[in-house]
């Protein structure tokens, strides 16, 4: 399974926490291999929030990238309150399988050219009481695109996510700031170049897109 991890290529985008814009910028990752003519899969371990009746995660990766994928084969386990993972499983009696990922994840990369994940929350939520973010995305070995916002805070959060992927190991490729303002202050401009100097790290940018219409987007090459 591991060779068919590196015959495929494959990003891993995390976050500096919850509703930054991981989803959107996966999709446009994704979107953007397409246009380039690759076959790529998405792959999400565990969707929660289901019941609030909005366009979930594993729906906009999928249209995003036209892939045929199932519910099932892009996140496999899905839940209905909008809980950390590990919680929503208990809330239905489970717990997430760590290997089950790993297969899924595998099962994924190997139907396509090229394979976008995105996580759940940031690095250290847990999937499972015993198993992290952070343990999945070392464990699948694809190297991490971490998204955050443009504006104050953002260096904190961005460093912290970026040590705690350095500290086990990770190699993490770039930051996305998103969604990048059209006209951006001095701020944001100088959030852009800290980030970029203390992490030393390409920090690249994502407009606002419109969500209706992925033709529309601009290409995102991390
Ligand atoms: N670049 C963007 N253009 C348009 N909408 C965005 C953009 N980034 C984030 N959003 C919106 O902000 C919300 C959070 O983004 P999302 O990608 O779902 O975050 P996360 O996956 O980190 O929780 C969603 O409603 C999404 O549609
Ligand atoms: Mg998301």
């Amino acid at each position: 399974m591991a060779a068919e991890r590196t015959q495929t290529r494959g990003v891993f985008v995390t976050g500096t926490g919850t509703e930054v814009g991981k989803t959107v910028v996966a999709a446009a990752i994704a979107r953007t291999l397409v246009g380039e003519g690759r076959r790529v899969a998405v792959f999400k371990p565990a969707v929660t929030g289901l019941d609030e009746g909005v366009e979930t995660d594993h729906e906009l990766l999928r249209r995003a990238s036209g892939s045929s994928q199932s519910d099932e084969e892009i996140a496999p386990y899905r839940y209905g309150p909008p809980a950390s993972p590990h919680l929503a499983a208990a809330m239905a009696g489970e717990e997430i399988d760590p290997e089950q990922l790993r297969y899924a994840a595998d099962a994924a990369a190997a139907s396509a050219e090229a394979i976008v994940c995105e996580g759940v929350g940031g690095l250290l939520v847990p999937l499972s009481p015993g198993y992290l973010v952070r343990d999945l995305a070392a464990d699948l070995g694809y190297p991490l695109v971490v998204v955050a916002g443009p504006g104050l805070g953002t260096i904190n959060h961005t460093l912290l996510t970026v040590e705690a992927a350095r500290a086990a190991g990770l190699e993490v490729v770039s930051v996305v700031l998103n969604p990048w303002p059209e006209e951006p202050s001095e701020i944001e401009r100088s959030n852009r170049e800290t980030i970029a100097a203390l992490a030393e790290l390409p920090v690249l940018t994502l407009p606002q897109l419109d969500l209706a219409d992925p033709a529309s987007w601009p290409p995102l090459r991390i």
